[in-house]
């Protein structure tokens, strides 16, 4: 059994350095996950893998089946979830290549099958508690790799969730800025608020890849950006995993 399971996603869609020594063929109540979990070895533990965007990265953030990643995790016995999840900066102190240890989101999803609670028969109708929607436990853990591992990673952040798969206007930017967000990605949610259903801790290493919509002081391309950082942000990913791992597998 692997307690412990990433999330990967854009930028880190496999997991170079885990020795698969299983793949499992997911197939839940909800659905087969994006991919199959690949449980292997690394870091000296056993952790289970997740291709978010299914393997080829082919899935679009509004056609996962987030019910189904997180339901045939908890079948596998994972009680943590590490998500990765690069995404666009929308505060100045997040520049592309920087990490973070989001703390708050704010949804803005649609259209998502977004909880077991759907009123069909056998489900429970449950109002889970999510004033932290990240656990606190799981955060510090990855705060104290990184500072272990002399990585830097913002110690919070409210992350917005966006539908995609287009990415945002200027307005919706600054709309977004004005509500509080620091960044914004576009499959944070329901994902978040599913593991909490499971009751699975959940926290996120958000990499920031691009300045959102509009922001970009040299006027650049996102596309561009993101071919310039995500190699930097994820190596800090990896970093902080490399840490963090041991102590929670
Ligand atoms: N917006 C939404 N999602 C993203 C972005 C962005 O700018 N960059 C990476 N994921």
């Amino acid at each position: 059994m692997s307690k412990i399971a990433v999330i990967g996603g854009t930028g880190m869609n496999s997991w170079p350095g885990l020795e698969v020594l299983a793949r499992i063929d997911a197939d839940t109540a909800y659905g087969k996950p994006s991919a199959p979990l690949l449980r292997g070895r690394v870091y000296g533990v056993e952790a289970i893998f997740l291709a978010r965007h299914g393997e080829g990265h082919k899935l679009p953030p509004h056609a996962i089946n987030y019910r189904a990643n997180l339901q045939a995790l908890a079948e596998a016995g994972v009680q943590r979830v590490i998500a990765i999840a690069a995404v666009g900066a929308i505060a100045p102190w997040f520049a592309p290549g920087e990490v973070a240890v989001p703390d708050d989101l704010i949804d803005h999803t649609w259209g998502r099958e977004h909880s077991y609670s759907d009123g069909r028969p056998g489900s429970v109708l449950a109002h889970v508690e999510f004033t932290h929607p990240y656990s606190p436990a799981l955060r510090e853990a990855l705060l104290a790799a990184a500072a272990a591992g002399g990585v830097q990673a913002a110690a919070q952040g409210v992350m917005a969730v966006t539908q995609g798969p287009r990415l945002e206007t200027p307005a919706e930017i600054r709309a977004l800025q004005r509500e509080g967000s620091d960044m914004v990605g576009m499959t944070g949610m329901p994902e978040a608020a599913l593991a909490r259903e499971l009751g699975l801790d959940y926290a996120c290493l958000a990499v920031s890849v691009n300045w959102a919509a509009g922001l970009s002081p040299a006027g650049a391309g996102i596309h561009d950006e993101i071919h310039a950082s995500i190699e930097v942000g994820m190596a800090k990913v990896r970093a902080i995993l490399e840490r963090a791992l041991p102590g929670l597998a």
